[in-house]
Order: structure tokens, then sequence, then C-alpha cells
């Protein structure tokens, strides 16, 4: 039996359930998801959950500046530059017990088979959790592995707010003293090779029947933050032709742009999916708004030009207020390497699961570790597609076959020399 064949059958189905049900309970919301946000006091309380598990095995947990988390399973060559598989275990507010969480699950299970075989890769492989993923507790998201990449400044980073006022900085310091016996290592160490395992989050896998998308690249993405200026006045008394309506005129905005950048095809992605309005009391005319874009598209170039126009639709639709657009991000499409993909598919043949090559609609750290080293993705289907839902479900023998797939490419990725 092949070395990859020995490992892959130790891959435990019932402790690989097991383990998201316990993680799910870190932060579980009375609707059956999860609420464990970048950072939070759950997220701590996860990080020491992977650690104890880690531990019985001897892995050796370690942080960096920005807390990404990783645990390093060490390779004869312990010299060389690992390989590095995982995804996040922040989520959304209501988050659901598979995003991101099955990424870093999965990387925990090939691990532990590596170690019930004995098995000692060329190189070391490391499980990583990174930081602040789901952009919504502190934005813009996907902050670890983007200040991993040296695509966005630490210190800029850190000095981030959440709502309520708290840093970035603020808060890994939190997690830093709660990991005293964590060791620190630089950021953006070389990488040989990341493979990230992660749910479709849509409903092509299901829907065509397989169990395993080999993901060719990930679509682009722009978000925006855009800001009304209008006055507070009196509900009753303020005449219209007086009123500096921030509301009226950001609905007005958000009507102009729905119809601006609507698409037939349903190609393009256009999501306000958080809207402030200050001060939000019912006998006060809205000073500010601040509401969210999320916009999506496969082709740059259609990503530009409709993330160009944003600003000048909102500007034609301020009326008596003002308004100004901030762009936090703005990730061009991209595709993994072939020989990744291939490998990929390659494994999954060789374990008879049926595959799918398919693009990704979400975003996903894989997205920054794609600039550092050869990047691919692994994807398994959700029920019904459903996902940033309390209700997002996953077969347990998807989870499953996620892992053997898993394992096969990182042990492959593990012997380059
Ligand atoms: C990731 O969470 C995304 O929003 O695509
Ligand atoms: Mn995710
Ligand atoms: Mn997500």
């Amino acid at each position: 039996m092949s070395s990859i064949n020995q490992v892959v059958s130790q891959i435990d189905q019932a402790r690989l359930w097991e383990r998201h049900e316990r993680l799910a309970e870190i932060g579980a919301t009375s609707r059956g998801g999860v609420n464990r946000q970048a950072l939070s006091k759950e997220e701590i309380l996860a990080r020491k959950q992977l650690r104890e598990w880690g531990s019985v095995i001897g892995l050796v947990p370690y942080s960096d500046a920005i807390g990404n988390f990783f645990l390093r399973y060490p390779g004869e060559n312990g010299d060389l530059a690992p390989v590095v598989t995982g995804s996040h275990i922040d989520t959304q507010p209501t988050g659901g017990r598979f995003d991101g969480s099955f990424g870093v699950l999965a990387a925990l299970e090939v691990i532990e088979a590596m170690h019930a075989t004995g098995y000692r890769p060329h190189r070391s492989v490391e499980l990583v959790a990174w930081t602040n993923e789901e952009g919504s507790r502190f934005a813009p998201g996907m902050m670890g592995s983007a200040v991993f990449r040296g695509q966005r400044e630490l210190d800029a980073m850190l000095a981030i707010l959440d709502s309520d006022g708290v840093s970035v900085g603020e808060s890994v310091a939190a997690i830093r003293s709660a990991e005293s016996e964590v060791c620190e290592r630089p950021l953006g160490f070389s990488l040989a090779a990341y493979i990230e395992a992660h749910i479709e989050q849509g409903p092509i896998l299901e829907l065509q029947r397989k169990v395993i998308g080999v993901v060719s690249g990930i679509q682009g993405k722009r978000v925006f933050r855009v800001t009304v200026d209008g006055e507070e006045n009196h509900a009753g008394t303020s005449p219209r032709a007086m009123r500096k309506d921030a509301l009226v005129a950001a609905v007005n905005m958000i009507g102009a742009l729905h119809d601006a950048i609507y698409d037939s095809e349903d190609v393009v992605k256009f999501t306000v999916g958080r809207f402030e309005v200050r001060p939000n009391a019912p006998s006060v005319v809205p000073a500010a708004v601040h509401f969210s874009i999320d916009l999506r598209h496969p082709d740059d170039a259609v990503l530009q030009r409709l993330g160009d126009s944003i600003e000048p639709v909102c500007t034609q639709h301020q009326g008596p207020c003002t308004v100004a657009v901030k762009e936090l991000s703005n990730d061009p499409a991209l595709e993994f390497p072939v020989a990744v993909r291939d490998t990929i598919r390659a494994i999954a043949k060789d374990l008879s699961i049926s595959y799918l090559d398919m693009p990704s609609a979400a975003g996903h750290d894989a997205r920054h570790i794609n600039y550092l080293c050869p990047t691919g993705m692994i994807f398994i289907p959700c029920e019904g597609g459903i996902s940033h839902n309390e209700a997002e479900s996953c077969e347990a023998e998807h989870l499953f076959e996620g892992a053997r797939v898993l394992a096969g490419t990182v042990m492959r990725l593990a012997e380059m020399t």
C-alpha cells in the first residue's frame, strides 16, 4: 500500500464530524449557527481547543503579529519551506458551522492521519487559521492573509476599529496574552505550497452531484464604504425643501446603483449588506448614513468599469446631502496554477471520488497566498448552496471525502524537493 493510501485510510469521518460539532459550540447561536467573530473571546476559546487537539499529537502552535495561528507537523527537513493548509475559524455574525472551520479541521485531520501512520513528510506540514477572513467585525476581510502577503500594512490594519471602538491591535494583544505559551514567528515566512479546503457556499456541486470541486480560480471583488452626510432636523416642523435627509439620499443612491448595475445574466453580484443610520431616532431627520457595497465579477474589465461607476452614480443622487465613497479593497480575478489543480484532480481520481472543475464565486484567503506560492483549493458541497447563514449544512461524508483528497494533495506537495 502506498504511503498516500495508508495515510488517507486513517482519515476518520467520526472524529472530523465530532470536531465540527465541538467547534460549533464555541459561539453557538440559538438558531443552530455560529457567531464567532474575528479576534473575539469566542475565537480565543476556539484557538485553545485547536491547540488542545494539536498538543495530543505534539503539534507546536505559533502565531504572528496579525494573529494568524499555525500548528506545525515537522517534516524530515525542517529547514525547508512548509506546505501550509487551512482556512479561518472566524464567522459572520449569523454564520454557519462549516465556512472556514472545515478547512482548518480537515487540515488537522490530515496531520492526525499522518501522525497515526508515523509518516514524516519531506517538508513540514502546517495548519493555519488566518485572522479575520470574514471582515464583519473589522473591515476589510482576509486581513491576516493580506498582511502575511505584504499587500496590506500591519500598522494600518492594527489601527482599524470595530463598531465599539476596539482596535484590531488591542484584540490581537488580548489573544496574545491568552496564548502566552504560543511561540511568536515572523510575518510572511516562505511557503512551498498552500491548499485550502472549503465548502463551496454555492449550489453547483450539489446540483451536479459531484463531491469535489477542483477550484480553477476566484472571481474579482471590490468593496466600498459609502458615507452620506445630511443634517438632523425636527420630523414635525422642518419643511421638506429645507431638509438634508441622508436616508432619502442613500436610498436613492442604492436604487440607482441597483438599476445601473443590474445584470439580467446574474453574473454581476452587487450587495449592500450593511446600512447604518444616524441618529436612528423616529422623530429626527436622518443626519448620516453609512452603507457597504460588495461588488463581484469574474471579468476584471467589467469589475473595474462597474466599480468606477459607483462614485458618479452616488454623487448624481446626493440631492442636498454630500457623499464620500471610499474603496476598502480591490482584488482582481485570479487563476490557480494548473499543476496544483492537476494534483488535486489526480488524487480525487485515484480515490475514485467524483469531481468537477469550477471557479470560486466566494472570496478566500487563498486569494492572497496565491501570490506567494503554488496554491489551490478543494471544495465540497453544502446543502442547498446556503452559506453565511445559520442554517449552513454539510454531509459528514462530504467532509470526509474532502479531507481524504486534501490528505493526498498535501502529501504530494510535501514530497516536493
Ligand atoms: C468570504 O467570506 C466572502 O465573502 O466571499
Ligand atoms: Mn470562508
Ligand atoms: Mn465566509
